[in-house]
């Protein structure tokens, strides 16, 4: 496989540029989004999406997302647009939503994983729509981490998961939310999130009335999810803890053991790493980039405190019941 001198570069003109002919040769290039960096090639050129798949070593069978820089674009390639997405569209982009229309034949199947659905969000970061209107093209970019890994929200991250395998990393600095967006599908009767985010329910709802929400069938109350549901995943086994003062029975069931802690209220006990976040929005930017230290620094034990199930909280849980392998409820 061919080794690329992979470079973070500056967002200055030149270097956009540079990553704009990148992405015209049907090459790979990272950027920088508000929700967390993305890697992005022409979503019409089948060549260069299947790069982005190799790259990420991530499954064909999971969709891209196309990201554009005009909302006239959208009609480009979807079939039809209904009243309420349109609605949310006015009031959310440019932004962290993901909407998920019919697909026309333009945007080809391997972007799509062979569904007559695509996905589409205009991001709100200015570097993105820099990138994404002068290639004057719609990029289809997942988060650009290793598929399975926690997402990344620096463009260092990137750079530990992807030297190498890519030859332009755009800076743009630290994420602004830190968790992905909400997507959200129009293509049932009822609309429906998949995957909860930063623009919650009830803030779609007062827009548009009654969605549904996905359930994972597969999550329980106590001990959930199953290895094989893990996502977002560190090195270390997550442990989710409802109640804070759990952490002296898991140090006493593990002395050896190192662990680490982000939490909300204060930890009056000595362990290897330790955080505390304020609200749920610190929570979010930080989330991912505190699963990445630790595992530069060889914890075994990260120990979150659960955020409560409500607006970004809930986006928050979703991510940590995927990545966790015990919750404490
Ligand atoms: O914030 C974000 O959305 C970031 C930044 C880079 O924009 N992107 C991102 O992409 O999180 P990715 O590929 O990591 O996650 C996209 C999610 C996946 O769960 C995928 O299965 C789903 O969206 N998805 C994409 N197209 C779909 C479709 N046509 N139908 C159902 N789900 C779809
Ligand atoms: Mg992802």
């Amino acid at each position: 496989m061919t080794k690329y001198k992979t470079e973070i570069l500056k967002p200055t003109k030149n270097n956009i540029d540079k990553c704009v002919k990148e992405i015209k040769k049907g090459n790979i290039v990272a950027f920088p989004t508000e929700t967390v960096y993305g890697l992005g090639a022409n979503a019409l050129n089948t060549k260069a999406v299947k790069k982005i798949f190799i790259a990420k070593g991530r499954p064909q069978d999971n969709p891209l997302i196309l990201h554009i820089a005009n909302k006239n674009d959208l009609y480009k390639y979807v079939l039809n647009v209904p009243k309420k997405a349109e609605i949310l569209i006015n009031k959310y982009w440019p932004g962290p939503l993901t909407i998920i229309l019919k697909k026309n034949k333009i945007v080809p199947n391997i972007t799509t994983a062979n569904l007559n659905s695509v996905a589409i969000r205009i991001p709100e970061n200015k570097i993105a729509l820099k990138l994404i209107s002068k290639s004057n093209l719609p990029l289809a970019a997942p988060s650009a981490n290793t598929s399975g890994k926690p997402s990344p929200t620096t463009a260092k991250h990137v750079y530990d998961d992807l030297k190498e395998k890519i030859n332009y990393i755009l800076d743009g600095h630290k994420c602004q939310i830190g968790i992905e967006s909400t997507v959200i599908d129009f293509t049932s009767k009822t609309p429906i999130i998949l995957r909860p985010g930063k623009i919650t329910k009830e803030m779609i709802e007062k827009q548009i009335g009654k969605i549904n929400v996905w359930k994972n069938k597969n999550s329980k109350k106590v001990k959930s999810p199953g290895m094989k549901y893990r996502h977002y995943s560190p090195k270390a086994q997550v442990i989710l803890l409802k109640n804070i003062s759990e952490v002296k029975n898991i140090l006493k069931q593990n002395p050896k053991t190192k662990i680490a802690s982000i939490t909300k209220s204060k930890v009056n006990i000595k362990l290897s790493k330790k955080t505390n976040y304020k609200n749920d929005e610190e929570l979010a930017k930080n989330i991912f980039s505190f699963f990445r230290d630790c595992d530069k620094k060889n914890i075994e034990i990260i120990i979150v405190e659960i955020p409560k199930d409500v607006g970004l909280g809930n986006a928050i849980l979703n991510r940590l019941r995927k990545s966790a392998s015990i919750i404490i409820e």
